[in-house]
């Protein structure tokens, strides 16, 4: 583009980070081929614009004006994360229609809309309401998104709701898939979450493209199926953390160098990294018995408890009196980490996951083997892929772990080095190398998508 033609994108995030980051990395990516960047952000989890300096950012405020956030009550602290999504759709649905209007009014040549596929129909009527097009990033994988779309028919089916006594059932409509790898979660609004997942695939096949954290050679055959049934033009350009990484520097914190210095200590492939992501729960008795496993299997291991995944407790005060002292240094507990950085690191021979999809992502670019204990929705589908079919780790279903399980698990992981796991690790590491080379998939796939914006026309206010 030349100067005095810089058209602007402005881009709507889903508040958690797991839906944050891709959108952060996707637009450094836009910004390196000559966009301007605005990110609209809800008032609610705010990110700190200074640590994102080429981007603009306007806070987007919640509805109850003059008033506390319905976000922060208690009563939204207590909600499952479905009835939290509904609250947090109702709370931005009127205002961001308001800020996306401003922000389109300020006169700048617009080039389109990026939201997130969570906020799906908020950003439709929206969009539309101001002449501006929309596209939505899809921060999950191809095979999750295919499940979510067929949805109505696992419902006509009788697969949904779950049934405990067909858990093992192939979906022979979603092969892998089990019924228990359905991406659902516990909730007691299971109509809601029916409808969030509706209205996303409805607001992702409504919009102008989709923009797809995932690379053809990971996932050609979902790729496949959703090309044979969405009309819907789409750009799987991932992994865009590795389009980026070379974009910025990344900063790093106090926290970040003890962490690298303790890395630096131990042998090569030694350290288990076990990280839940952002989002995910679990019970006391859950955190005992991992810290058991990790304890009794005499490997070195990071693990990242944050503040509040332990239900009912505010970090590590569960943990039996003299259990860090038998530790000592072979452990290391911590709130958070740079997980980009330390799945990097030569010391980390696994990597114990809840298999979100960004976290699931990085490992593979690494090269690192997964050990899988999905929490809830797509993480059920990430895990079936990387056990059965890319064969990149082990499961470790959470419904059944207790400790020895789980040394055993971590044994057989980080000794015997699996069955060929480590190799194919290595593989899919290299083919995620080849989709973003120049000639590579991802790389041309986001030469299409820039030209696809470009050739919106500039919007024109709706009267
Ligand atoms: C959720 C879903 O699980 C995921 O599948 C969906 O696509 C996005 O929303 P989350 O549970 O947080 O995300 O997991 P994940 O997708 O793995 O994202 C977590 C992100 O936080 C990753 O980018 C990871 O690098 C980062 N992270 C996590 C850190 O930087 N430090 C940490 O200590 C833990």
């Amino acid at each position: 583009m030349d100067e005095g033609e810089v058209r602007k994108i402005i881009m709507f995030p889903l508040p958690f980070p797991g839906h944050f980051n891709p959108m952060i990395q996707l637009a450094r990516i836009f910004h390196h081929r000559g966009f301007s960047v605005t990110i609209l952000h809800t008032s609610f989890n705010s990110p700190n614009p200074s640590h994102y300096p080429l981007f603009t950012f306007r806070t987007i405020p919640h509805n109850n004006e003059g008033g506390e956030d319905p976000l922060t009550q208690p009563e939204a602290s207590s909600m499952d994360l479905v009835a939290f999504i509904r609250l947090l759709r109702q709370t931005y649905v009127e205002t961001f229609r308001q800020s996306l209007a401003e922000e389109v009014g300020r006169g700048e040549t617009v080039c389109c809309l990026v939201s997130d596929a969570v906020w799906a129909r908020n950003t439709e009527a929206a969009a539309e309401k101001v002449g501006v097009r929309r596209v939505v990033l899809i921060t999950s994988g191809a095979a999750s998104f295919c499940a979510f779309a067929a949805f109505p028919l696992l419902r006509d089916k009788h697969y949904l709701p779950i049934q405990d006594s067909r858990l093992d059932e192939l979906v022979t409509e979603l092969p892998p898939l089990k019924v228990k790898d359905l991406p659902v979660m516990e909730t007691n609004e299971p109509e809601e979450l029916y409808r969030v997942v509706n209205d996303m695939v409805k607001g992702a096949e409504s919009s102008s493209g989709l923009i797809w954290n995932t690379f053809e050679d990971l996932e050609r055959l979902s790729l496949m199926d959703f090309r044979s049934k969405f009309q819907v033009p789409i750009f799987p350009i991932g992994p865009f953390h590795k389009h980026s990484e070379n974009l910025l520097p990344m900063t790093k914190n106090k926290e970040d160098h003890v962490i690298t210095d303790w890395l630096n200590k131990q042998d090569p492939k030694s350290v288990v990294y076990v990280s839940f992501g952002s989002l995910a729960n679990i019970e006391e008795k859950e955190f005992l018995e991992i810290a058991w496993g990790l304890r009794n299997s005499q490997r070195p291991f990071l693990w990242v408890v944050r503040p509040g995944l332990v239900r009912g407790t505010e970090w590590l005060e569960a943990l039996p009196s003299g259990f860090m002292e038998n530790i000592g240094q072979r452990g290391k507990f911590v709130k958070w980490v740079n997980q980009l950085e330390v799945l990097a690191h030569s010391a980390v021979g696994a990597f114990w996951t809840h298999c979100g999809w960004n976290s699931t992502l990085e490992s593979i670019c690494e090269g690192v083997p997964m050990i899988c204990t999905p929490c809830f929705t797509d993480q059920f589908v990430n895990a079936r892929y990387i056990v059965d079919v890319w064969r990149i780790g082990i499961e470790l279903e959470r419904a059944m772990m207790d400790r020895k399980d789980i040394e055993k698990v971590l044994r057989s992981v980080m000794i015997k080095e699996g069955d060929g796991i480590r190799e194919m690790c290595l593989k899919l590491k290299e083919r995620a190398n080849v989709c973003l080379s120049i000639d590579g998939s991802s790389s041309i796939y986001l030469d299409t998508l820039v030209n696809h914006v470009m050739s919106f026309d500039p919007y024109e206010v709706a009267s």
